[in-house]
């Protein structure tokens, strides 16, 4: 795992949208694999600001999102769907249709969640996969003990990922109990992966997940089996590390 460790939040989301802008230089027919989540926003933001700069172009890309939630369709306003269009898509060269997510209001989600699966497949699998970092430890909505050789499936969401993520929703309203996520298998696929974490409510997790052991308790911790992963944190999500000294002089910002 290659740690990068920045300053603070804004070096951070800038590094990670300078990755998917030079991921799609190099290569403009690229697959990748998108997340949702507070850290993502600023991501986007300056995704959004190298595309008005002519510097990243989607217009040959295909992307997957890595979960929606189920129940809600596409137009409500917590769906994955409409996030990724207000954060992303509407601001962007991406070509119609090939913006993916799964779709939250099938009717039979495990067979939408075997379609999306196998949508990633034929695709040729993901080239870059952005990851966002649950406080458990989760990537994508994979929650602890999901199999590490899982692929897209239903998922039911811990009570600290649905409070969490109910400041999104509006009041009286909850965030759905099922989601449908790539699995941790799938995720693995990818060539490559970009897990970013800031903030200090991520440091615990973050420590787990590079220096812990290897276990479905910390289902981000399969990223130290993948050959070419990359964390990016800012100090604050970086605090609780061991190794930290050594990250620094490894990869000094
Ligand atoms: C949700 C998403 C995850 C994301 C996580 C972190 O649970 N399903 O993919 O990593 O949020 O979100 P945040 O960046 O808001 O902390």
């Amino acid at each position: 795992m290659k740690i990068l460790i920045l300053d603070d939040a804004e070096a951070v989301s800038a590094r990670a949208a300078g990755e998917i802008a030079s991921q799609l230089s190099a290569k403009p027919a690229s697959v990748l694999g998108l997340a949702t989540g507070g850290t993502m926003e600023a991501v986007y933001e300056q995704l959004i600001a190298l595309h008005r700069d002519g510097r990243a172009s989607f217009a040959g890309a295909t992307s997957f999102n890595l979960d929606e939630y189920v129940g809600l369709a596409g137009d409500h306003p917590c769906s994955y769907r409409h996030y990724m269009a207000q954060k992303l898509f509407d601001h962007i060269d991406i070509a119609p249709g090939a913006a993916h997510l799964p779709l939250g209001e099938a009717e039979d989600p495990a067979a939408e969640a075997e379609r999306y699966e196998a949508a990633v497949a034929a695709a040729g699998d993901i080239d870059l996969q952005l990851l966002g970092l649950g406080l458990n430890g989760h990537i994508g909505f994979n929650e602890p003990t999901s199999s590490l050789a899982s692929i897209t499936r239903l998922k039911t969401l811990e009570r600290s990922t649905r409070e969490a993520n109910s400041r999104y929703f509006p009041e009286g309203e909850e965030p759905p109990r099922l989601a449908i996520t790539m699995g941790i298998g799938t995720i693995m696929r990818a060539r490559e992966v970009l897990l970013v974490a800031t903030g200090e409510a991520k440091a615990r997790a973050v420590a787990q997940v590079i220096e812990g052991p290897i276990s479905a308790r910390w289902p981000g911790s399969i990223l130290q089996m993948h050959r070419q992963a990359t964390v990016l944190l800012d100090r604050a999500a970086a605090s609780e590390l061991e190794l930290l000294d050594y990250y620094l002089d490894v990869h000094p910002a």
